[in-house]
């Protein structure tokens, strides 16, 4: 089984002495934390940190705190051994695979309060989301020791949320934002995609669809933000949605909301199709 010729890690002393080893040939080490169920997005990442990196480290690990009680924490896909030969094929140098008992140990009770940017969009209809996010990016970001972190622009605030807590609290590691990995009809990648019937995965094309069409309405002239609030959120809903949870253009560092466009900007939507809760977004440079 090829599953087997990968280098897997489970427990955080085992990551510490192979990391220190990895450290004294002063390599530069770079790290992609996942939840598994990986797909070309997840991929993506991985190869940003093979180039630019001496030895890429992937965690796979679906964090319990960033979950909130009525979420899918439980049905979150697991697919362990597939995740391993994608990783293997790409040349994956380690991959670590805590349980909760590592990570969360009985009498572990530290955790990070998000900064500001976690309290808008996601962090209102998801209030726990970030300090579930934060709290275990943080202590993966210690155990790797990683130089540079890699994140995906398809969960936009999460960049901002990492990027604001690593400056901080003074953190030595570099975030690295990638661009969003889509399928030929432009549907953002996501774990979650397989929740989507056939019919749910077409109305899921909406989302994109409506980012692009809002960029050319910026492109032609305009400005006015409760508008272009308005056009992205009608789209929406005339693609099939069942319910827009925001539509906005917001400063694309503090993530508020924009009366008028300036750049740097960003899109954002997220939407539920059937039970299906799905994000996209797209950067005004
Ligand atoms: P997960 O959803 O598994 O995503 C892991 C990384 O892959 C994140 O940085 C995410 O933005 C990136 N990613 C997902 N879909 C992508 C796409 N279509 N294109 C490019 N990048 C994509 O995000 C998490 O896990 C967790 O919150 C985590 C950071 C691991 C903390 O638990």
């Amino acid at each position: 089984m090829t599953s087997k010729q990968i280098q897997t890690i489970r427990t955080r002393d085992d990551l510490f002495r192979m990391i220190s080893q990895i450290r004294q040939k002063r390599s530069t080490i770079g790290f992609v934390p996942t939840m598994g169920a990986l797909h070309e997005g997840h991929l993506s990442l991985v190869r940003e940190s093979k180039q630019q990196c001496d030895f890429t480290v992937v965690s796979i690990f679906v964090n319990p705190t960033q979950f909130s009680p009525d979420e899918d924490l439980d049905q979150y896909p697991r697919p362990l051994d597939n995740d391993l030969q994608l990783l293997q094929q790409e040349g994956v140098d380690l991959v670590f695979l805590p349980d909760n008992q590592e990570l969360y140990p009985a009498d572990c009770s530290t955790s990070i309060k998000p900064p500001l940017v976690a309290g808008k969009l996601e962090g209102e209809s998801r209030p726990t989301h970030f300090a579930g996010v934060a709290t275990v990016v943080l202590k993966l970001l210690n155990l790797t020791q990683c130089d540079i972190a890699y994140f995906g622009q398809k969960d936009y605030q999460q960049v901002k949320v990492v990027q604001h807590l690593v400056r901080d609290l003074n953190h030595p590691s570099k975030i690295v934002m990638c661009p969003i990995a889509r399928a030929e009809d432009g549907l953002a990648l996501s774990s979650r995609n397989i929740y989507l019937s056939a019919e749910e995965r077409q109305i899921a094309t909406c989302l994109n669809r409506t980012l692009q069409e809002t960029m050319q309405m910026i492109a032609e002239g305009e400005t006015d933000g409760r508008a272009i609030m308005a056009h992205m959120t009608q789209a929406l809903i005339e693609g099939g949605v069942t319910e827009t949870d925001y539509a906005v253009i917001a400063d694309a560092e503090s993530l508020e909301f924009l009366e008028q466009v300036s750049r740097p900007a960003v899109l954002l939507v997220a939407a539920m199709v059937g039970e299906t809760r799905l994000i996209d977004n797209c950067l005004i440079t």
